[in-house]
C-alpha cells in the first residue's frame, strides 16, 4: 500500500502525471477535502454499500412534495459549474437535475467555442477561474487526464473545490459506473445479489470508457464472471484484464454474442466509439461492429434468461432493436432516472450531507 501524501504539500501536475496509479489513487482517496471523483478505482466496497443505501434513501425521500421541498434546502446557496467540453445529453440533463434536486444553482458552459479557451486562455486558468465562482465542477473532456489534472489545479487553487469527472476520453466514466452498479443491485436484490452473478459487455470495449469504468467496480463484488464479448479490433485492453484478475474475477473474451447470451445475468450493450475513429480505420471498425452480430434483436430475447437484465449506457445508434423496450427485462430507461438519483447520493456525499438525510 502506498502510504498517503499530505494534501497540503500539493504536487505540480508535471509531477503528479509521473506517479504510478496505485499512487494517484491514495493521493486522491475519498477521505480527503476536497473530494475529487476521478477513477472507478477509487471506490471502495463500503462507499459504495452507503452509496446505494443513500440512493435509495434520497430516491424514497423525493416520492413526496414535503420530501422533494426539504431536500432543495439541503445545499442551498451552493453553486455548480457543468463544464462539458464533450457532446452529453443523459450526464449533463442528470447531473443538471440532481444539482437542481439537491439545491444547488448550476451554471454551464456546453463547449469550447464559448469559453475563453478559444482565445487561448490556459485550461489551467479556465479551471482556476471557475475556483472563485463555484463550490463544485462537474467536467467532461475528451483530453486523456485532463479530470486529474484540473483536480490538482483546484487543490492548488486559493479556493480548493472539489470536482466530479463527468467522462473523460476513453478512459474513464466513473458515475455512469456507479448507475449502473445501482441499477445492477436493485435488478438483482431479490435474486440474491450481484456477486456469483455473469455479466457480459459488448461492443466497442477498447475504446468505451462506461465498460472500462464498470468492469474495475464489478470487481468489488467477487466472486463474479464477466463475459467481454467484442469483434478483436474492439477488444478491451489487456491491463483491463489483469486487473480483473489480480481482484478474483474471472474472465472470458469472445467474438461469439449469440452463442455467450443464454449464459448472462445482465448484458450491457454499447455503440462504437466512432468519434475516436481516424478516417482510415473507420470503415473497418464500424464495418465489424454495426454487423447483425453484435445487435440485441427480438428474436435473442427467447435466448435470454427470464430473469436476465438488459442494459446500455446510451446513446444507441443499432445495438439494441427499438422493439425490446418494453421487455420487462430492458433496463436502460431505468439507468437514466438511476443516474439521477445516484448522482443526488454522490454530491451528498461530496458536501458531507449524508447522515442528515438518512436521519430524515
Ligand atoms: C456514454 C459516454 O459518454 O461515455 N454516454 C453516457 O454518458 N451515458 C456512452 C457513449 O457515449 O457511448
Amino acid at each position: 500500500m502506498t502510504a498517503h501524501l499530505d494534501n497540503h504539500t500539493v504536487p505540480s501536475w508535471d509531477l503528479f502525471r509521473k506517479f504510478t496509479i496505485e499512487k494517484r489513487i491514495a493521493f486522491f482517496a475519498l477521505d480527503r477535502h476536497p473530494v475529487h471523483i476521478l477513477y472507478a478505482r477509487q471506490f471502495t466496497r463500503t462507499f459504495l454499500d452507503e452509496l446505494y443505501i443513500l440512493t435509495n434513501k434520497i430516491r424514497l425521500i423525493a416520492k413526496t412534495n414535503h420530501g422533494k421541498s426539504w431536500l432543495s434546502t439541503l445545499l442551498e446557496n451552493r453553486r455548480v459549474m457543468l463544464y462539458f467540453a464533450q457532446p452529453s445529453t443523459r450526464t449533463f440533463l442528470s447531473f443538471a437535475t440532481a444539482c437542481e434536486t439537491m439545491g444547488m444553482r448550476f451554471y454551464d458552459v456546453r463547449s469550447l467555442e464559448t469559453s475563453s479557451e478559444m482565445k487561448g486562455e490556459t485550461f489551467e486558468d479556465t479551471i482556476r477561474t471557475f475556483s472563485s465562482y463555484f463550490d463544485l465542477v462537474i467536467l467532461r473532456h475528451a483530453t486523456p487526464n485532463y479530470a486529474e489534472h484540473a483536480a490538482i489545479v483546484l487543490n492548488r487553487s486559493r479556493r480548493p473545490i472539489p470536482l466530479i469527472n463527468a467522462g473523460s476520453s476513453k478512459d474513464e466514466h466513473p458515475t455512469q459506473a456507479l448507475l449502473d452498479i445501482f441499477t445492477l443491485r436493485k435488478s438483482f436484490e431479490k435474486l440474491g445479489g450481484l456477486s456469483r452473478k455473469t455479466v457480459m459487455l459488448v461492443g466497442d470495449l477498447k475504446r468505451g470508457r462506461t465498460v472500462r469504468s464498470l468492469a474495475v467496480l464489478l470487481a468489488q463484488f467477487a466472486p463474479i464472471h464477466i463475459i467481454f464479448c467484442a469483434p478483436k479490433e474492439l477488444a478491451i485492453d489487456d491491463e483491463i484484464i489483469a486487473f480483473l484478475k489480480d481482484h478474483n474475477v474471472t474472465c472470458t473474451q469472445t467474438t461469439d454474442f449469440e452463442a455467450n447470451l443464454p449464459k448472462t445475468d445482465a448484458v450491457y450493450m454499447t455503440r462504437t466509439q466512432s468519434e475516436y475513429t481516424d478516417a482510415k480505420s473507420l470503415a473497418s471498425s464500424s464495418k465489424a461492429y454495426h454487423t447483425a452480430a453484435y445487435t440485441l434483436t427480438q428474436k435473442h430475447l427467447n435466448h435470454l434468461k427470464p430473469n436476465s437484465i438488459i442494459m446500455h449506457p446510451l446513446p444507441r445508434k443499432n445495438e439494441i432493436a427499438r422493439e425490446i423496450d418494453n421487455d420487462p427485462r430492458a433496463m436502460y430507461w431505468r439507468q437514466v432516472r438511476n443516474g439521477m438519483w445516484t448522482r443526488c447520493a454522490l454530491i451528498a456525499k461530496i458536501f458531507n450531507i449524508e447522515k442528515k438525510i438518512l436521519d430524515h
